[in-house]
């Protein structure tokens, strides 16, 4: 049987993007990633730095539409309007702290700044949940850190059966 293509749904978190006063080049260049390997890109938006906005927008695409994989870029960081942990946690039934270790332990490598993104993963029901920096090369590189392992976490996350074969 053909593995499963996994619909995933990419939300870039920034009030800039989100008033239209900056390109979203984050969010784009996830999609690509991610259809390169095998996901199937459902959909797409960009919300304000608003704990409200980003909740509404990722219980719609996991709870409504079934999305597998929803991926937010943005607001991980210090600044004052940095709130996307904040607003995704208690969203979560269960976190994966390997995958956040695994960002930030290959990001380490390309920055010291790396250990200032709080971002974090989880899963909701049926859906995987994965919150990175909101820079387009802190994006990729904290995506491909984790690329590896998604469609196994989401397997497993949705019922899968077959041994893990390391
Ligand atoms: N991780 C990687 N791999 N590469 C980077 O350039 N930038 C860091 C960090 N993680 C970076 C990274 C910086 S400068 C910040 S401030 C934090 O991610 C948080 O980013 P965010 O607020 O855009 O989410």
């Amino acid at each position: 049987m053909d593995p499963k293509v996994y619909a995933c749904g990419v939300l870039t978190v920034s009030d800039k993007g989100a008033r239209g006063e900056r390109e979203d080049t984050a969010g784009p260049l996830i999609e690509r990633v991610l259809a390169e390997n095998g996901f199937r890109p459902a959909a797409y938006a960009i919300v304000p730095d608003e704990a409200a906005a980003i909740r509404g927008k990722v219980c719609d695409w996991t709870d409504r539409q079934a999305i597998d994989l929803v991926v937010t870029a943005g607001g991980t960081g210090l600044s004052p309007r940095d709130v996307t942990p904040e607003a995704v946690r208690p969203l979560l039934d269960r976190e994966i702290p390997g995958m956040a270790e695994a960002m930030r332990l290959a990001s380490l490598q390309k920055t010291p700044h790396a250990m200032l993104s709080r971002g974090l993963a989880g899963t909701r029901g049926k859906s995987l949940i994965i919150t990175l920096p909101g820079s387009a090369k802190a994006a990729r590189e904290n995506l491909e850190a984790v690329l590896p392992a998604l469609a196994h976490a989401i397997y497993k996350l949705q019922g899968g059966e077959k041994d893990c074969g390391g």
